[in-house]
């Protein structure tokens, strides 16, 4: 079953309730919460705060997603405040923060995600620890903002992941996020996306429920 993890850096900070409420309303699975310091990606969003605000109001998982560049500071306290999911980017990591990082992950007791910039190519290294990420997020725009355009680039590497997936045995799930909308979905679908980020196709659409209930419909139809 496909998830489908509304973005919420699409929507206005000052009503941002009402669009969780529509999102909820619609099925979302998950709230998709990304995290940029303006350092790492050229953006400065939410930080724990806003997690821990989220946590009291909604029961549906937070999967927080951390453009930052020292992310293992932050891993406790957002876990703290109420993350289910956390994804940290590649390009912060080497072999030896990535043992550390999944380490964290076991002890602090959250799902462990490693995101993907476009065109940053996965190390040979990375392999020995698809054992032990609950999701990778080969990312489909650049970071920091809603609304670009897809980048098709990516869809070789979501094959790529799909293929060591199958081959290894891994349980790990794919997760698209990035310029994911109705015109996409079902290529996404088939090459073995599980969960679907989507900020500007469900926020800005004239209704959000049907607009997410409308993306999992053509999700599933392909699946
Ligand atoms: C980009 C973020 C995405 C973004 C998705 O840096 O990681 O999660 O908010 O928004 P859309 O679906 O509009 O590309
Ligand atoms: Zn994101």
């Amino acid at each position: 079953m496909v998830k489908i993890a509304p973005s919420i850096l699409s929507l206005n900070p000052l009503t941002m309730l009402d669009g969780i409420r529509q999102a909820e309303e619609g099925g979302a699975d998950l709230f998709h919460v990304d995290v940029i310091d303006g350092v790492f990606a050229p953006n400065i969003s939410f930080g724990p705060s806003l997690v821990r605000a989220l946590y009291k109001e909604t029961t549906v998982p937070m999967d927080v997603h951390m453009m930052i560049t020292n992310p293992m500071r932050y891993l406790e306290t957002f876990c703290g405040a109420g993350a289910k999911m956390i994804s940290v980017h590649l390009e912060t990591l080497d072999k030896w923060s990535c043992a550390h990082y999944v380490r964290m992950a076991k002890e602090l007791g959250f799902e462990a995600g490693v995101a993907i910039k476009p065109y940053t190519k996965i190390p040979a290294w990375l392999r020995e620890f698809y054992g032990d990420l609950s999701y990778i997020v080969p990312m489909s725009v650049e970071p920091g903002f809603s609304g670009q355009s897809f980048l098709s680039d990516t869809l070789g590497k979501i094959q790529a992941l799909n293929d060591d997936r199958r081959l290894g045995k891994y349980n790990f799930l794919i997760e698209a996020d990035g310029g994911v909308n109705s015109s996409n979905v079902k290529l996404l679908m088939s090459r073995g996306v599980d969960v679907l980020v989507t900020g500007s196709a469900v926020f800005d659409a004239p209704n959000i429920k049907e607009a997410i209930r409308e993306l999992k419909k053509l999700a599933e139809h392909q699946a």
